[in-house]
């Protein structure tokens, strides 16, 4: 029980909480056995109301914030992180960016695709420019009436299942001038000469494909630019802003991930007997347990804390840049111990694929990359406390900047 939700609030938890537990939890194992997309999950989602909670309800969403929002990812990712990813990216990231800086038209695009159970992909990464994501070398060279890209992006959550992707390019106009990096919203099997190349194979977070994603001379008219209010100049910042949604839904189904495997271990620590007592009488066990629930709610208070300070709405608001990154950076950490110490309680039992305990522990390790690093955030939040620019290449404080 969190103490500061509202009576509203803790019902849609509530709601999730059953949809979570039953027949999501249900279709976990197999959604990692089989590596597919749960269509069926989204049609649940769907129908439950937790797909674009967050789009204003001039759009046809809820008009809900990112609490919200977090409060059922939280759920359907203790049962099954994939399906709680679903609810970030139909809620988060992508979609926030465009419901926020989007053009009439592409708000009602966008919010329509996502509220038919599209989850967007947002594309910024690319083999040669990870952490240092403004060394991107997709390029959106304007020739006339249009824009023509060409590039190649890697890790594509969803790529070959979304639709609408928004794509991070640098933009130069018809003399060659880079203006800045913009963000381009492209529709896959709509949009000429955007190609799937090939799935990621993965780790854990088996049902959502990761892809690489190639733009062939694909030609966008201007209106599929999403103009952030300052421009292009600052459009980065503008777009990355955006982007602390996510990360706030990232961290968050760590934190859901932890607390599913935590209640599991917890639950085993009583039935599971050794020397003729329950495990959970050998104080080892009794202060592991002890650790693990002190750090899912150290978690699950900075998740809350960086999710509201948005405000009680998502309509055009992010959540606060160091937060975001304080709250993903401590949960993704954390998720990894916690989901390791659960294991270790279940014995070999915890080894085996039949045991939700192991695809846990696949699952949990992906969020101190995805998403910036741990060392990245870290950096975004020392540069916030300390008030300094950090630049990370050898010539930073030289280098000329935009604007
Ligand atoms: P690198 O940048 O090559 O980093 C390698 C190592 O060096 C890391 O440990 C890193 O922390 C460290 N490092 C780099 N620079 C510094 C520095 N200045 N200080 C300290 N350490 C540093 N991207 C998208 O655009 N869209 C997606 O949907 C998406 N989904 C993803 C899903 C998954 C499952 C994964 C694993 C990744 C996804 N990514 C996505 C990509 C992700 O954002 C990048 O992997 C991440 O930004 C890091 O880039 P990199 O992998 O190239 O690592
Ligand atoms: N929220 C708000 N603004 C942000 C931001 C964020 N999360 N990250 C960067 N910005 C702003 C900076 O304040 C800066 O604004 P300014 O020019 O007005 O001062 C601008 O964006 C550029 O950031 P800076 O840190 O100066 O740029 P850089 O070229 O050194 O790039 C990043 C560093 C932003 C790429 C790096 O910190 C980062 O986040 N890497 C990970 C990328 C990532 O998360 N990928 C996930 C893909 S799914």
């Amino acid at each position: 029980m969190h103490t500061s939700l509202t009576p509203e609030q803790e019902r849609l938890r509530d709601r999730a909480r059953e949809l979570a537990s039953g027949e999501v939890a249900a279709r976990a194992a197999e959604v990692d056995r089989t590596e597919e997309y749960p269509w069926d999950n989204v049609d649940r989602l769907k129908a439950a109301g937790f797909i674009g909670m967050t789009i204003p309800k001039a759009y046809g969403g809820q008009g809900l914030g990112y609490l919200e929002a977090v409060l059922a990812i939280e759920e359907m990712s203790k049962a099954c992180s994939v399906t709680g990813r679903i609810v970030v990216e139909t809620n988060m990231g992508a979609i926030s960016a465009v419901m926020a800086y989007g053009s009439e038209e592409q708000k009602r695009l966008a919010a329509g695709m996502v509220l038919e159970g599209d989850k967007p992909a947002i594309c910024i990464t690319e083999p040669e420019a990870g952490s240092s994501a403004g060394e991107m070398t997709t390029r959106a060279d304007r020739r006339g009436n249009r824009y023509v890209i060409n590039g190649k992006k890697h890790w594509i959550t969803g790529g070959g299942v979304s639709r609408l992707h928004l794509i991070f390019a640098k933009v130069y106009d018809e003399n060659g001038v880079e203006e800045g990096i913009g963000g381009f919203l492209a529709i896959r099997d709509e949009t000429e000469g955007l190609r799937i190349v090939k799935r990621e194979p993965t780790m854990g977070l088996r049902g959502i494909p990761e892809a690489e994603i190639a733009f062939e001379d694909m030609e966008v008219p201007p209106s599929a630019l999403v103009m952030p209010p300052r421009g292009l100049k600052k459009g980065f910042a503008d777009l990355m802003n955006a982007y602390n949604s996510q990360r706030v839904g990232a961290a968050t189904v760590a934190l859901g991930i932890a607390e599913g495997a935590y209640h599991l271990a917890l639950d085993w620590s009583e039935k599971r007997e050794q020397f003729g007592r329950p495990i959970n009488e050998f104080q080892g066990l009794q202060w592991k347990l002890a650790d693990m629930s002190i750090q899912i709610a150290a978690a699950q208070a900075l998740v809350y804390k960086a999710a509201a300070s948005a405000g009680p709405t998502a309509d055009g608001r992010f959540p606060e840049m160091v937060m975001a990154a304080q709250a993903k950076v401590f949960t993704s950490e954390m998720a990894i111990r916690v989901t390791n110490d659960a294991l270790q309680i279940f014995g070999a039992r915890g080894y085996s694929r039949n045991n939700p305990v192991e695809r846990m522990v696949r699952d949990a390790r992906m969020f101190t990359i995805g998403g910036g690093t741990a060392e990245i955030l870290r950096t975004v939040v020392a540069s916030g406390i300390l008030g300094k620019k950090l630049p990370q290449t050898r010539d930073g404080y030289l280098k000329p900047r935009a604007g």
